[in-house]
């Protein structure tokens, strides 16, 4: 497939609420597992595009700490999926020069999983070609309620206390902030996602399921991106002819 846009029309961070598997499993007389099993192939084909194209930072939405009220069969079998994902996919990662990282508080998952994300996590650690960001037991509000509680903890005065102190201290610390969110399965919101990093995120919203959520579906997303006007607040004036 060719790649549709300039580099410099790309997001530099692209984040994805992977959402849907349910609803594909339930229309295929399928269990919700099976469901997942099929968002996880769509989530490595998608990495490896995201990785060709050059995207440099992906997020997946893999697990929200609200998804804990799900059957406990089904948080099961997703960290089981994410554990065999692990596995599998180290050497593409080391290969392709993907660095993991985990957004989310990790000391509640289950041990095989947080093994499993701290041996991946460690063993790509020298990846420069891309970030690619699991957020796992994430929640957005707890995300920014611990970074406040660590500049308390750093000492930090009043005066001190700014944007970019808080920013230094989320999970995504050192990152650009996403300039693009997909959603799948035609949901309507940010659920918790990345709520202090969203500020001036592109939206992208499809009713696409996520199984089915392939690279034409992507090129759509990034093709629509592309003709979006970023003012950050500003008028058309301030910011100029666009290129
Ligand atoms: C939402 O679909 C999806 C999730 C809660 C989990 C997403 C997880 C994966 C795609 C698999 C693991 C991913 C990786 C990267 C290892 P849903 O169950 O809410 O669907 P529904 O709304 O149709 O019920």
């Amino acid at each position: 497939m060719e790649p549709p846009l300039h580099p410099t029309e790309l997001p530099r961070h692209l984040a994805v609420i992977m959402d849907g598997n349910g609803r594909w499993a339930q229309a295929r007389g399928l269990t919700r597992s099976q469901g997942h099993t099929a968002g996880t192939t769509a989530a490595r084909a998608f990495v490896a595009r995201c990785r060709e194209l050059g995207i440099g930072h992906v997020t997946l939405y893999a697990f929200s700490r609200e998804n804990w009220g799900r059957p406990k069969d089904e948080v099961e079998s997703l960290f089981e999926l994410m554990r065999r994902f692990l596995d599998k996919e180290l050497d593409t990662l080391l290969a392709q020069d993907i660095r993991l990282n985990v957004l989310g508080d990790m000391d509640a998952l289950p041990l095989l999983t947080r093994k499993a994300l701290a041996h991946t996590v460690a063993r790509t650690a020298k990846g420069r070609a891309m970030v690619l960001n699991l957020a796992l037991n994430y929640s957005g509000r707890d995300e920014i309620v611990r970074a406040a509680r660590r500049m308390v903890q750093d000492g930090l005065a009043p005066a001190q206390i700014t944007e970019q102190a808080l920013a230094e201290r989320l999970y995504t610390a050192g990152q650009p902030d996403p300039d693009l969110i997909i959603r799948t399965s035609g949901e309507l919101r940010l659920s918790n996602y990345l709520l202090f990093q969203c500020a001036y995120s592109e939206l992208y919203f499809t009713p696409t399921l996520w199984p089915d959520f392939d690279a034409a579906e992507l090129d759509k997303a990034l093709a629509d991106y592309a003709t979006r006007k970023r003012r950050f607040g500003k008028t058309a004036e301030q910011i100029g002819p666009t290129p």
